[in-house]
């Protein structure tokens, strides 16, 4: 196998930090950068992993970050942004990708792999991140000289997820009775592992290079399913109201002046189309996709159930 110098951008979060160690696995050196250092000093322990800190929107920070690597990884997204006007969307999802294909061909790199989302849509898109993680993707796909490829995730789930994670702290401090905005919602979770192998084997794989691939689990669930399993393996049992749409609509409106945004309009719109996968899982990459129950009670249930967790991740 052929390694390489591989610049992540968005490498500390959730997925993020899950392919460094994937990719490290296989001696690739790669490089994180970080607007905080000092919160992923856990990357450092990896072999072959360097951590970097500065803003990625500032092209001399990027230009210095990619220089000497001949693969670039992109996984920055947000899901809120703190304005209320599609600005931050814009500037994390279309302004920096633009950024990074300059850097890219201002030194010499080819290769591009992209994180969109299932859902993306630059004209359909019914909120903010869709239409604008659709721009996003369509700008590094139409990238003259690079080869790109794009992946389209459903909604992730794995340890350190901040969907089904926050669900359990949600349930947990929820006295009884759970509203539930959005019930009816339908996604078909992917897990993280499998996010990430796809990663992994899509770098040298030139059949990848102009594709998209949409990443979905095994089954689609509808939201209230999700939650009512995560209380269920949690160990949380409470009766979840399922909300009404105009009921959800208003949580949506006043959740989104609360600090962290934990729901938002545009959270609420993004739920409007179902976020399943039009096709299997791409056979390109000789994955069975995890279900979410052989995976989700190790990390949403007890510490003993988290160590079993840990013993079979050794053993990948
Ligand atoms: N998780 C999911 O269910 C899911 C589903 C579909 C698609 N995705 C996409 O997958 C990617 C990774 O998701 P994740 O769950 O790993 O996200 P995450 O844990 O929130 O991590 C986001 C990463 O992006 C960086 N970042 C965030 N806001 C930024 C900004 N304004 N400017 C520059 N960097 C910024 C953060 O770096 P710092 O260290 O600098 O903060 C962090 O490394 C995202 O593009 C997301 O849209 C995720």
């Amino acid at each position: 196998m052929t390694t390489h110098t591989i610049a992540i951008l968005g490498g500390s979060g959730f997925v993020g930090s899950r392919l460094c160690a994937r990719l490290a696995r296989d001696g690739h050196t790669i490089r994180v950068l970080t607007r905080h250092r000092d919160r992923h000093r856990d990357l450092l322990v990896l072999p072959t992993v360097e951590v970097m800190e500065g803003n990625p929107h500032d092209p001399a920070v990027l230009d210095g970050f990619v220089a000497g690597c001949d693969v670039v990884i992109n996984l920055v997204g947000i899901l809120n942004e703190r304005q209320h006007d599609g600005s931050g969307f814009e500037r994390a999802h279309v302004e920096l990708p633009g950024k990074i294909i300059a850097a890219c061909r201002a030194h010499g790199i080819r290769r591009l792999l992209h994180m969109s989302a299932l859902g993306a849509d630059a004209d359909h898109g019914a909120s903010h991140y869709q239409r604008s993680k659709g721009r996003g993707e369509n700008l590094v796909l139409a990238a003259d000289g690079l080869d790109v490829t794009t992946f389209r995730p459903s909604v992730i789930f794995g340890p350190g997820d901040s969907f089904l994670r926050r669900f359990a702290g949600l349930l947990r401090i929820t006295p009884l009775m759970f509203p539930l905005a959005c019930p009816t919602a339908r996604f078909q979770t992917v897990y993280v592992g499998d996010v990430v192998e796809c990663y992994a084997r899509a770098i040298d794989d030139a059949h990848t290079y102009g594709h998209s691939y949409s990443l979905c689990g095994p089954r689609v669930y509808t939201f209230l399913e999700l939650v009512r399993y995560t209380a269920r393996v949690a160990g949380t049992p409470r009766l979840i109201l399922p909300l009404p749409d105009w009921a959800s609509r208003m949580q949506a409106e006043i959740f989104e002046w609360l600090p962290g945004k934990p729901f938002s309009r545009d959270n609420y719109l993004s739920t409007r189309h179902d976020n399943v996968c039009p096709e299997p899982f791409p056979e390109v990459f000789g994955i069975t996709p995890t279900p979410l129950e052989s995976i989700a009670p190790y990390y949403l249930g007890g510490a003993g159930e988290r160590r079993r967790y840990e013993r079979l991740r050794g053993r990948d």
